[in-house]
């Protein structure tokens, strides 16, 4: 396996992805510099003065950024990119706009999501057509540092994946705290609470994935659950979790016609 052991990882964007990033990665033994506007620090991670100093540094250079900030940082990095593998993370944002802004590097697509730090992230990654099968497999085994499965997956399928696999996290999270608050009356403590919350939807996951039809296998016939599905659905839950889906898989798309229309 091609790891990118020995070259420097440079990771532009200290924030929430790009600190759980170049951590793992320096726990797992990648030579990793980062560049952010405050300065951080972070374990085992060299803080380079500005990103073309890191860009400069980098055999690989991921973009750890929000989309806005793409075009002040292609600025920066673009002749010191020249030739080399840059990696983004940008959600929504298409290989076709950061080969406008960085035309002289291979430039690929990655997805993960804040799993990522425990290593059980599903992450994905697309490559650009000047892309080596060499690039391939260095995308692949940086993703491999903090992710359960990695997957090699068409451009197409980006924003539907973002959606599921990292998307979710913050959907189910957000869901999650709102089901179990009403309820929340002290009767156990926060941390036994967060395990009751942890092991029901790992279960229910689990039960899933062998096949078991978890609702209809624990609604006894006019019994709690039953009752509860009912309510469910009378809530229309399923319908409102369609439309946030089909809202965050279409944000891309929907961002792309606005820039256009201007
Ligand atoms: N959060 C997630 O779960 C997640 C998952 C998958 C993908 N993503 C993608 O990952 C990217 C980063 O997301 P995030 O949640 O980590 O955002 P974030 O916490 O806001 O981190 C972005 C970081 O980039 C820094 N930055 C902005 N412009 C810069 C520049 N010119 N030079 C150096 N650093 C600069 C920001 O600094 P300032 O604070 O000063 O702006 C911030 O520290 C986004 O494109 C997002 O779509 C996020």
């Amino acid at each position: 396996m091609s790891r990118a052991y020995g070259r420097v990882v440079g990771v532009i964007g200290l924030g929430v992805m790009g600190g759980i990033i170049s951590e793992t990665l320096a726990r797992s033994g990648y030579r990793v510099v980062g560049s952010d506007r405050h300065k951080r620090r972070i374990k085992n991670v060299m803080i380079m003065g500005s990103n073309r100093a890191l860009a400069e540094r980098s055999d690989v250079i991921l973009l750890a950024i929000g989309h806005r900030d793409l075009d002040e940082v292609g600025n920066e990095i673009r002749a010191a990119v020249k030739g080399k593998l840059v990696v983004s993370l940008l959600a929504g944002t298409k290989l076709e706009r950061i080969n406008s802004v960085l035309p002289f590097s291979r430039n690929s697509r990655i997805m993960t999501s804040i799993a990522f730090r425990l290593g059980s992230a599903v992450s994905a990654y697309c490559l650009d057509k000047r892309c080596t099968k060499e690039d391939g497999n260095t995308v692949s085994a940086l993703l491999d540092a903090g992710s359960e499965q990695t997957f090699r997956i068409k451009e197409s399928q980006f924003n539907y994946f973002t959606a599921r696999a990292s998307c979710m996290l913050a959907f189910a999270a957000h869901n999650m705290e709102g089901y179990y608050a009403p309820i929340d009356k002290g009767d156990f403590d926060e941390r036994t609470r967060k395990l009751m919350t942890l092991l029901s939807f790992k279960s229910a996951i689990e039960l899933g994935l062998q096949g078991e039809d978890v609702a209809e296998r624990v609604a006894t016939k006019g019994g709690m659950t039953e009752q509860g599905l009912a309510t469910l659905q009378r809530a229309k839950v399923h319908a409102a979790m369609a439309r946030t889906l089909k809202n965050a898989k279409e944000f891309g798309v929907v961002r792309e016609r606005s820039a256009k229309q201007k």
